[in-house]
């Protein structure tokens, strides 16, 4: 499977022909200045909650390619809201098949306000099972033992887990989240975009080589086959 990198916690995969794109946040992104939004393809957006560094490119990226937004009922209706017609809620523990694979909605310990100060419901993280691999991923969050409920259903064969502190779990508990899910293989996100959540590469690369676990971390911008 093919994972795109956009900078922050956004990222893209390729499967069965379709692009899932989650959590657009590169137009206010400087380190994602040289990602052309317009050139971002995306059949699917999914929106863990409604912060600003989740949401900012949603309407645009969803308005030029007629993608469908899969997130929590607030924010899915917010932006049915703005005249976007293909939404589609979601609560936790609720999943639904898509025709690129079948996405459940997964709890996470955070906030979810949208920026004009409506309610944004829940915040939510995502297991993704699709022919090709399963993954989950985490939106922001917390270390939670809800995490150790996944591997109950789901074979992780990677998970996207937030790693920068401060907002969301940093690498020590994201390591704890791996074993939870029982997954060896992390792409880490949210992180260095900005200075709250800037981490040192190395110190974080070593503890999860401690650990076992492979960190990815590709560049902006970059494409990986997991
Ligand atoms: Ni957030
Ligand atoms: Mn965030």
């Amino acid at each position: 499977m093919k994972l795109t990198y956009y900078g922050h916690a956004c990222f893209a995969v390729e499967t069965g022909g379709k692009h899932v794109l989650f959590d657009p946040f590169i137009t206010p992104n400087e380190l994602a200045k040289d990602i052309d939004i317009n050139a971002v393809p995306a059949d699917y957006i999914l929106v863990s909650h409604g912060h600003g560094d989740h949401i900012a490119d949603v309407e645009a990226i969803a308005k030029r390619t007629g993608a469908m937004i899969v997130s929590n009922a607030e924010v899915s209706e917010w932006f049915g809201k703005k005249g976007l017609k293909s939404i589609h809620p979601l609560n936790h523990g609720g999943k639904k098949e898509f025709d690129f694979g079948t996405v459940k909605a997964v709890n996470a310990i955070h906030s979810s306000g949208l920026p004009d100060g409506s309610y944004g419901g829940n915040p939510l993280g995502f297991v993704v099972t699709t022919k090709e691999k399963t993954f989950y991923y985490s939106g922001d969050t917390a270390l939670t033992m809800d995490m150790q409920l996944i591997p109950r259903y789901a074979k992780i064969d990677f998970a996207v887990l937030c790693i920068g502190d401060n907002f969301t779990m940093g690498y020590e508990d994201a390591i704890e989240a791996a074993k939870m899910i029982q997954c060896n293989t992390v792409v880490g996100v949210h992180y260095d975009t900005f200075g709250y959540i800037k981490i040192d590469h190395q110190q974080v690369q070593n503890a999860f080589k401690d650990a076992g676990i492979q960190l990815l971390m590709p560049r902006i911008g970059e494409s990986i086959e997991l």
